[in-house]
């Protein structure tokens, strides 16, 4: 699997994402993949050379625009999954909610100017796209599938 330093594209990334089922919920994780690639370009860009304050204003563009699309996108999947009484729906809620703790972190860090904020992000980004979406999302694939929702 590609990593966000390697990814060349927004084509590449999107490959690499399983189909969850559910149309709508699978154009938006393409539309945060591709909000993650714009993130690690940003990234390597930063690779060689300290921030400047053009830099820091793109990225507080860019993390906004994540974490305002993670929020829409997780309150969607969570009112499908509870209206649907979805098993899973409980662990997977808090899933959701560590994420949006951890990108709560990752604002403070942005806000203070700390460049740690990009190991953090990457990391979370990662796991995020790769883990959450292709074995827990995926996971309500079949239920929702059954119940006649596509
Ligand atoms: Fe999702
Ligand atoms: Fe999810």
């Amino acid at each position: 699997m590609l990593g966000f330093r390697a990814a060349e594209s927004y084509k590449s990334e999107h490959c690499l994402l399983k189909n969850v089922g559910v149309a709508s919920f699978n154009k938006q994780h393409l539309r945060l993949a591709s909000y993650a690639v714009e993130f690690s370009q940003i990234v390597e860009q930063l690779a060689e050379r300290e921030p400047k304050p053009e830099d820091w204003k793109h990225i507080d563009a860019v993390f906004s625009r994540i974490s305002l699309f993670v929020a829409t996108h997780f309150r969607e999947e969570e009112a499908m999954m509870e209206s649907q009484g979805y098993p899973g729906y409980p662990g997977h809620k808090k899933q959701h909610d560590r994420f949006v703790d951890q990108l709560s972190d990752v604002r403070s860090q942005i806000n203070n100017r700390n460049i740690n904020f990009k190991g953090k992000l990457s990391t979370l980004l990662w796991d995020w796209l790769y883990k959450h979406i292709n074995e827990v999302d995926y996971q309500y694939g079949e239920f929702f599938r059954e119940k006649g929702i596509s």
